[in-house]
This record gives structure tokens, sequence and C-alpha cells, in this order.
């Protein structure tokens, strides 16, 4: 498993290109299964979740063709069924049930089980479904739905953390090709749902409120092929966002979206981090001494879940107290016992975590857990004084696109070390 060697205290300079959003393409992907016609998105990241998710669509039965930033989809004929082992690996993948049943009006796939982050739950995808007229059953680790007709109803998709951002996606999906009119209440409001609508919309679905609480779908007898350029990904901008404030550098992040990160550049502000709009995108430099600031992750447009770990470690070397209130998942601290390795004073209080900051970190061997702890980790080695090791980076290769080479690009001293 490959490793990063980070030799930290260098200030980032320079530009980094933001790439497409991973957590609008996984689902882009998957709504090419809604038609036999070819479709083309551009703008696609190469990733690991991005390759895998092209697997599980070919194995699927449909045609994937990656061609540079670009990929077509054309999905002639389908198969209902997901292999088991291929969607256990990736959570993003449950995202094929919604277009599958809307297609076929069968689908099934492996649970998707959990994760370090928390339990991910699908009850509210299976209430969608049933609200739609299909009968879910689960048996043998499968989650099974099927329906004679698909019937656009009323539903409300809210849960124990607020919206569901895969949920949303899924069931808007299946109620594109559903007969009548879909209301979704609690719908989530997250950017990439709204990308995923106008791709819909592109393909001839008739979907009005996306970014808003309540989304309306139309459903209609079939969709056509389209072509969408993916959002640029604002969890990658306001990591490389991060990284500038947390090195003392200047970073310009060209062609992020500064529409989508009100939340995050609020708090860099109220950090007393430099941040200037361009049309060449976002510029974030570090202002001199930076403040603590208090943080609770929420449903978009509150502040991201996907961003927590990475402002922590931020905090950590912010002189005085900043609490982090983890609202969205029930065990996504696990950055913080890495980070103490790396000499941060955090503790955990339930939901809380108390980040005493202000002592430089030290370099040393670490290990990625997920893909945002592992961001926390990069961030927190570029900070620090000499050598961080941050071992299992396969966990960062799912979510952003060449960042040890953006990175070094910037003027980061780290090295990918390629275990055989
Ligand atoms: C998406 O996951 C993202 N992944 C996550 O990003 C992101 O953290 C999350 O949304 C929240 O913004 C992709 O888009 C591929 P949820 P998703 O359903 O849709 C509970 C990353 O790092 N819930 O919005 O799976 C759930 O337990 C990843 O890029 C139910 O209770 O998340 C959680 O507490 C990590 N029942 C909350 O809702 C359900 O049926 C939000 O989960 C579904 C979810």
């Amino acid at each position: 498993m490959d490793s990063f060697l980070i030799k930290g205290s260098v200030p980032l300079h320079g530009e980094v290109a933001i790439s497409g959003a991973k957590n609008a393409v996984l689902p882009i992907m998957a709504a090419a299964l809604l038609t036999a016609e070819p479709c083309v998105i551009r703008r696609v990241p190469n990733l690991s979740d991005v390759k895998f998710m092209g697997q599980i669509l070919t194995w699927l039965g449909a045609q994937v063709r990656f061609e540079g930033d670009s990929v077509r989809i054309q999905a002639r004929k389908i198969k209902g069924a997901g292999d088991y082992d291929l969607i256990r690996k990736m959570r993003g993948s449950i995202c094929v049930m919604g277009p599958l049943l809307g297609r076929l009006k069968k689908a099934a796939v492996s649970l998707p089980g959990g994760c370090v982050i928390g339990a991910r739950p699908i009850n509210l995808h299976l209430k969608g479904f049933a609200a739609l007229g299909a009968k879910v059953v689960i048996e043998n680790g499968y989650v099974h739905a099927s329906a004679k007709r698909l019937v656009g109803a009323a539903m409300f998709l809210g849960g124990r953390a607020g919206p569901t951002v895969l949920g949303t996606a899924n069931v808007m999906m299946a109620a594109t090709l559903a007969e009548g009119v879909t209301v979704i209440e609690s719908a989530a409001c997250e950017p990439e749902v709204v990308d995923l609508a106008s791709f819909l919309n592109a393909m001839g679905a008739q979907i009005s409120g996306a970014g808003s609480p309540t989304v309306t779908i139309t459903g209609v007898k079939e969709l056509h092929g389209a072509e969408h350029e993916v959002i640029p990904d604002r969890i990658e901008a306001a990591t490389y966002a991060i990284a500038a404030a947390a090195t003392n550098g200047e970073v310009t992040l060209r062609g992020a979206r500064a529409d989508h990160l009100r939340a995050v550049l609020d708090k860099l502000k109220d950090a007393g981090v430099g941040i200037e709009r361009s049309s060449a995108g976002i510029t974030v430099r570090r202002n001199g001494r930076l403040k603590p600031v208090d943080i609770t992750t929420l449903p978009y447009s509150g502040f991201p879940t996907d961003v927590q770990a990475q402002m922590m470690a931020l905090m950590t070397l912010t002189p005085g107290i900043s609490i982090i209130t983890e609202r969205i998942f029930e065990s996504r601290f696990m950055h913080v016992s890495e980070l103490t390795r790396l000499g941060a004073d955090i503790e955990i209080e339930g939901p809380s975590a108390i980040v005493k900051g202000g002592k430089p970190l030290s370099g040393a061997p670490v290990m990625a857990s997920d893909l945002r702890a592992s961001a926390a980790l990069v961030i927190a080695g570029l900070a620090a004084r000499g050598t961080t090791q941050v071992n299992r980076v396969y966990h960062i290769d799912r979510g952003y696109e060449n960042i040890d080479g953006k990175l070094r690009q910037l003027g980061a001293r780290i090295e990918r070390i390629e275990e055989s």
C-alpha cells in the first residue's frame, strides 16, 4: 500500500486546478443507466471511486469508455442486479439502485454496509422507493426492489441527521420514469444534487426545485442521451484552501465556485484567513495570526461534514480553543488520534472535539483511515516540523485527483512511496 512522505513547514504558493466533483459524478454516471442512448460526461476526475463506478456500470451491461477527462456511457441493455462484491466495496454505488428501478422496474444490489464514519443506513432510500410503489425485500445481504408500475407520490425523506444526499439522488432518478408527479420533502440541497438534476433534465426529465428542500419530479415515458460538464469539487477546493492557510501560504483555487463554499469561506474568514474572489477562482492567503473558530457540521448550506477533519487540522495550529461538533455522522473523529500523534491537543466530548491549538506539530508516521481524515493528516504533515509519513493513501486516491502532484506544483515537499 502506498504512502506519502511529507517534509513539512513549506508554505504553499501558486495555483491549483480544481477537478470535477466526485460526489456529483458518481450519481451522474449512474443516471446514464436510465437511457439506452449514449451519454457523455465531462470534467470527470481521475479517481479510484470513479473507475470503480465504471466497473459497476460495465458489470451491469453498459458500455463505458473513459477518454481524457470525459467518460462516454451507453446502457443499451442492462442487468437488474449488481455484483455483490463490487457494490459492497464502494458505498457510493448504492446510487445505481434508483436508475435500475426506474428503467427496469427491478433492482437488486448488495447492502452497502457501514464504514469507519458510521453505520450508513439506507432506510430513507428504501422508504422513497416504497413510496413510489416498489416492493422492497432484504435477503442474503442483498436489497431487492421491484414494481409492476412506479407511481409518483409525495414523500418526506428527512432522517435523524436531516436529509440524505444519495437518498435524494436515488429517489429522484427512479421518479423520472414513474407515472405522475413525485414531491420529495426534506430533499438534500447539496450542489451535487442540483448538478444531477440538471443532467437528468438534459436527458428529458422534468425536475424542479432541486437545491431546495422540496423537489418535484414529473414522470416521463423515457429519457434520451445527453452531455454534461460536472461542477467543480467544493470539498477538494476547501481542502486546498485550508492547506494554504495551514502552511502560511497563498494559493489560487482555479475553477472553484465560491457560491458552493459559503460556509467554509465564512469560517476561514473568521479564522483570520484572507479570501479573494476573481474570475480565475478563489485566492486564499494566511493573513497573520490564525484565530480559533467553533464549527458544527450541518446539511447544506451549513458547514460540510466532509471538511470537518481538514478544519480540525487547521485549528490544531491555531492558538486558543476551538470546538468542532459533528452532527451528520456518528463516528467521524478517526483523525483525532492520528493528529494527536503529531502533537495536537484534542479531547473528544460526545459529538464534539475540543481543540487546544497553537503548539507547533512535529512530524511522525500516521495512518489514514477514511478519505477526509487522510486529507487532514496530509494538511497537518504539510504544516508540521520535520517529516510525516501518511500510510494507506489509497483512501486519499478515492477522492483526490493527483493530490501529491498538485501539492508538489504548489511547492510542497511530498513524495509517494509505492509499496510493491
Ligand atoms: C454523501 O453520502 C457523500 N457521499 C458523503 O461524502 C457526505 O459526507 C454525505 O453525503 C453527507 O453530505 C457521496 O455523495 C458519494 P447521507 P450519503 O445519506 O449520501 C443518515 C466523502 O467524504 N442516513 O446524506 O451516503 C446517515 O447515516 C463522503 O466524499 C439515514 O439515516 O450521506 C447520515 O447520518 C463521505 N438513512 C446522514 O443521514 C438513510 O437512508 C447523512 O447521510 C441515509 C442516510
